[in-house]
């Protein structure tokens, strides 16, 4: 496994943004990660989907030093995509990535998740945190399918459904891909709106982002994950402030 002196940082950072490596120890109960932990190593990432956010968002982990094994149905596809990006960068299938992430980032059309849930959710309920970055879509998923999802609480509620037993937090639902690497860049940092239930999935999550250059901003619990979609007031580039006074209206 790689190390040096970005990636020691990088752990040390999310330990203590984390505020307790012994609390997220005993979430995951998972002996590797209490060692990686110890040894100061880094956070692997399993990325489900690899498209062009999953990708956008892989490369900004990899850039905190972070291992990043991005995945496909088809991983012969991504040999272009982790060829330029170090050592760092690998890829898989669906089933690899979530075995080798300590953190899997679901990154996918929000249709696939039920599927990914039937064939992964054991192995994704062991997982300290899961990232949802997934949206229901009309336009690509179909209104009636959207319609279903939003009569079942949302998107957020409808993904603890099909992942049961996940320490889920959705976040970066609308930043577009292309806009990230700029966006994680900016010196008055942007503000990602964040929202799930399990305190420790949470505080891993902020560690993370705050390692990539944003800063989160709770907005509350997964219930809430439905208004970080594509077309609401949290959407898009804001600074924290504005996405606290924003999500201040929503109930
Ligand atoms: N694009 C953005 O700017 C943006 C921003 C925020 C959030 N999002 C959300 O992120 C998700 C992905 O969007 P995208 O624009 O990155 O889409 P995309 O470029 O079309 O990529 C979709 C990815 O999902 C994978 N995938 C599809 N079905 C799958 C399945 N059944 N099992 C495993 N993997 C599957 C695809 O992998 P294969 O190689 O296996 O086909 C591909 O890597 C969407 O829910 C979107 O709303 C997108």
């Amino acid at each position: 496994m790689a190390s040096g002196p970005v990636v020691d940082l990088a752990r040390r950072n999310f330990i203590r943004a984390a505020g307790s490596g012994l609390a997220l120890v005993a979430v995951a109960g998972r002996a590797h990660i209490a060692e990686a932990q110890t040894a100061g190593s880094p956070l692997k990432i399993g990325m489900v989907g690899a498209g062009r956010e999953g990708s956008a968002l892989g490369k900004l982990l990899i850039r905190a030093g972070h291992p990043v094994m991005f995945s496909s149905r088809h991983p012969e596809d991504l040999k272009g995509l982790v060829a330029g990006l170090g050592p760092l960068a690998q890829a898989g299938t669906v089933e690899q990535a979530i075995a080798f992430g300590d953190v899997v980032a679901i990154v996918v059309p929000y249709t696939a998740i039920e599927q990914i849930g039937k064939a992964h959710a054991g192995a994704l309920a062991k997982k300290v945190l899961v990232i949802d970055v997934s949206n229901p879509i009309p336009r690509r998923d179909g209104e009636d399918f959207v319609k279903s999802v939003n009569a079942q609480g949302g998107a957020g509620l409808v993904t603890a459904k099909w992942l049961p037993g996940s320490h889920i937090v959705r976040a970066f639902n609308a930043i577009g891909s292309g806009r990230l690497a700029e966006n994680a860049q900016r010196p008055e940092k942007v503000g990602v709106p964040i929202a799930g239930d399990d305190p420790k999935a949470i505080a891993a999550a902020e560690a993370l982002i705050r390692e990539i250059g944003f800063e989160p901003v709770l907005v509350g619990g997964l219930a809430m994950g439905r208004h970080l979609v594509p077309g609401t007031p949290l959407a898009g580039e804001h600074t924290p402030a504005e996405i606290r006074q924003a999500a201040a209206g929503l109930r």
